[in-house]
């Protein structure tokens, strides 16, 4: 993650926009970083330790037949296609269309017809109820508007029984209780892992909470934020 380098744009962004500027904002401030997102390791995944730490991890978080997955917010695609390679077929979903034609330029070149991408509103995706074997979210909810919402968006497109893999963290300071910012973007600069955790644990079941801050070979460094992945299910019934 660019911690240090976007935490001040999203500050402004959060501080000074609302509504659907918000989005427009987002998309513009990702669309920017399109070009370079993939240079930092845990990013671009292209350096075989990151990318085998990414893997394992995520063939762990899977289920053994992944089945449909959507990707949200889902970037430059590295862990759709990785997801891809453990057998699911993904549609990944980017607010930035600099985002998507990437992660399209990766998936042909990796010769995948089991990925699709498309651009739009990962808070409410198009994509049908009850039609999907797992979410999938790396490093999306803390930058949505409307976090909780999403949510309880998400658990109504899966399958009952259906897999949530949310990959969070913390990226600057608490932004407190009383700061306007928290009516536009209440998580930027991050979610601690026991916020998301109780909304998580509040919708979903079997919700397991794995701090991922220790393992330098998925981030390709060492780091001293929070960083975390939760796995939970859709209730059955
Ligand atoms: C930190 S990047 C993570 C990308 C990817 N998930 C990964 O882990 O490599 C955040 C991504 O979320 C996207 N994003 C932010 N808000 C979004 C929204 N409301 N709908 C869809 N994508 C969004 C951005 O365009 C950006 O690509």
């Amino acid at each position: 993650m660019h911690d240090l380098v976007f935490e001040p744009d999203l500050v402004h962004y959060s501080r000074t926009m609302s509504g659907d500027r918000i989005l427009d904002e987002v998309e513009q401030f990702w669309s920017s970083s399109a070009a370079t997102f993939d240079e930092e390791p845990d990013h671009g995944l292209t350096d075989p330790v990151v990318r085998a730490a990414w893997r394992r991890h995520l063939e762990s978080w899977l289920p053994p037949q992944p089945g449909r997955v959507a990707d949200l917010g889902c970037g430059t695609g590295s862990l759709s296609l990785l997801a891809v390679e453990l057998g699911a077929t993904v549609i990944g979903v980017d607010l930035s269309p600099a985002m998507i034609d990437v992660a399209n330029v990766k998936s042909a070149a990796a010769g995948h017809d089991h990925a699709r991408f498309e651009v739009g509103d990962a808070s409410d995706p198009a994509i049908d109820p009850e039609s999907l074997d797992v979410v999938m979210a790396r490093h999306l909810i803390w930058t949505l508007p409307d976090p909780t919402g999403a949510l309880d968006r998400w658990i109504r497109l899966l399958k009952p029984g259906g897999r949530a893999i949310f990959i969070e963290g913390v990226w600057g300071p608490e932004i407190p209780a009383d700061d306007p910012r928290r009516n536009t973007i209440p998580w930027s600069g991050g979610v601690p892992a026991n916020t998301l955790l109780a909304e998580v644990d509040a919708r979903f079941e079997q919700a397991t909470l794995l701090p991922l801050s220790n393992e330098d070979d998925l981030w390709g460094k060492r780091v001293n934020d929070e960083r975390y992945a939760i796995v939970a299910d859709r209730p059955v019934c």
